[in-house]
């Protein structure tokens, strides 16, 4: 089975409208209501379609969110099944303070084949090497650099590696630069930065580091169609976050995920800018029109391309 390709449009205008929702307010240091206007247009939106959708990741667990949350039905009852993964603003940040990068974005795969993540961190790391013990989450960062280098055929401080900026990658920022790899540092936008390594003209060999599981499950899942390398392990430091884990039927709390135990069926991955990034541009508003642009990808169909649409306001 595979996700129908009218789906692909249907999508790309979801997280369109939701970028278009959050754009009213970039720049107005208000990061919640930036996010609620993204969650609102994206539920209403994904309620119109004809599907039977299921959220594995959204805005958290029922307590917490009223939309949106882990485990909401959407769409009309009709149709195909599918688990969605949605994260309306990528990047509150960025809206907030009208910084570059802020995005919309959601993935959605067959039914059962998309990873119930918790919200909790994850380390990470992607490159383009889809070959076996070359780069790896078990081993340290003086030996995936050389590694890569080696692969690549290219010297150390040839390499880029992006990575967030957060005291807690003190370490391993110190590490890289002590072997002269360029840094590519994010303030935010760990989506964004995982799905670098997808071209060439980005710049950026390897991204790692830590940050937001659900993020990771959505890069991974436009990581998969770009033929990418992706592994991810969640970390739990509550008790609160291990039982929670335990009771999504994580057993092995320290397991590293291989990036088709993340991804198993077919996808379809959708980021719409909000503010422009590296990926896609902002939303721009023509007169009586909207202009959004979507990286989209499709798994069964190959598809990997930036969409450009205008719409009426
Ligand atoms: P929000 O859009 O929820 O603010 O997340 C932005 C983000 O940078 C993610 O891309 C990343 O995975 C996570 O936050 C990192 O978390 P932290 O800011 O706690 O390091």
């Amino acid at each position: 089975m595979t996700i129908d390709k009218n789906f692909i449009d249907k999508f790309v205008n979801i997280t369109s409208k939701a970028a278009l929702a959050s754009s009213y307010l970039i720049g107005k240091k208000d990061k919640i209501a930036a996010d609620k206007a993204a969650v609102d247009s994206m539920r209403s939106e994904l309620n119109n379609l004809e599907m039977k959708g299921h959220i594995v990741i959204g805005e958290g667990e029922l307590d917490e969110a009223p939309m949106l949350y882990i485990g909401e039905k959407l769409g009309t009852n009709n149709g195909p099944e599918f688990d969605i993964a949605v994260d309306p603003l990528e990047g509150t940040n960025f809206a907030a303070n009208n910084l570059p990068g802020a995005l919309s974005v959601i993935a959605v795969a067959e039914k059962n084949s998309l990873f119930n993540a918790p919200e909790t961190y994850m380390e990470k790391i992607s490159t383009k090497i889809t070959e076996k013990n070359v780069i790896d989450l078990d081993y340290t960062v003086k030996q995936n650099i050389s590694n890569l280098s080696d692969y690549l055929n290219k010297k150390p401080e040839e390499l880029t590696a992006c990575i967030l900026d957060r005291p807690r990658h003190k370490e391993i920022i110190e590490e890289l630069k002590k072997l002269k790899v360029n840094l590519k540092l994010i303030t935010d936008g760990d989506v964004s930065g995982a799905l670098l390594v997808t071209d060439e003209k980005y710049n950026v060999d390897i991204f790692l580091g830590i940050g937001g599981g659900p993020e990771g499950v959505l890069a991974a899942a436009a990581l998969d169609t770009f033929n990418c390398n992706f592994q991810g392990r969640f970390l739990f430091k509550t008790e609160k976050d291990k039982s929670r884990a335990k009771k999504m039927g994580i057993n092995n709390l320290r397991k590293k995920y291989e990036l088709n135990e993340i991804v198993t069926g077919d996808s379809i991955f959708c980021a719409t800018g909000i503010t422009s990034g590296d990926l896609v541009k902002g939303i721009e508003i023509q007169g009586n029109d909207f202009v959004s642009e979507t990286l989209v990808t499709h798994k069964s169909s190959c598809l990997k391309k930036v969409i450009k649409l205008k719409q009426n306001l």
